[in-house]
């Protein structure tokens, strides 16, 4: 499936949208892969607050593709949304998009990825997710 020349995803909202800068770059010119792992995880802390209504850790990255570049002055977006809940853990989908604004203006699905929270109590040990009253 192609990702690039995409579209945002319709009628949802980024977690977090930035520009990617030139001290974000690596060597060989595109952006710095442990800069995109940041925003990842900082997008995907979102919803997981959201969820856990308090504390929460990041305690694994499942899965994390890399399928384009991205480079310097590209709009970056991060959509976030939890695809699991368990007992005291949140899992949480992130895709990130590329818009070329400074290039061919293309707007691509760069990265995605998967990460588990933890809600937290007082103490820093796993705390129960409070009913929200929104899950079947
Ligand atoms: C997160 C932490 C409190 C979990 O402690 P723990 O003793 O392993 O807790 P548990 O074994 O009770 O697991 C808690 C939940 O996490 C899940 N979990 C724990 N380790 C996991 C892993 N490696 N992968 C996926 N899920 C995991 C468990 O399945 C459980 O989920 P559930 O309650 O929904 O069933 C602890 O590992 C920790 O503090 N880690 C450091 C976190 C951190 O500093 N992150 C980086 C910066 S945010």
């Amino acid at each position: 499936m192609t990702k690039i020349n995409v579209r945002l995803p319709i009628g949802k909202q980024p977690a977090i949208k930035i520009v990617a800068m030139p001290k974000d770059a690596n060597a060989g010119g595109s952006i710095f892969g442990g800069w995109i792992m940041s925003q990842i995880d900082i997008a995907g802390a979102v919803p997981a607050l959201e969820r856990a209504q308090g504390k929460i850790v990041t305690v694994a990255v499942n899965s994390i593709e890399f399928h384009e570049p991205i480079f310097i002055g590209d709009l970056i977006s991060c959509y976030a949304e939890v695809i699991k809940t368990g007992c005291t853990s949140i899992t949480i989908k992130v895709e990130v998009y590329a818009e070329r604004y400074l290039s061919n203006r293309q707007t691509v699905k760069v990265t995605e990825a998967e990460l588990i929270y933890v809600a937290l109590d007082e103490n820093r040990k796993p705390r129960k997710l409070p009913d929200l009253g929104t899950e079947q």
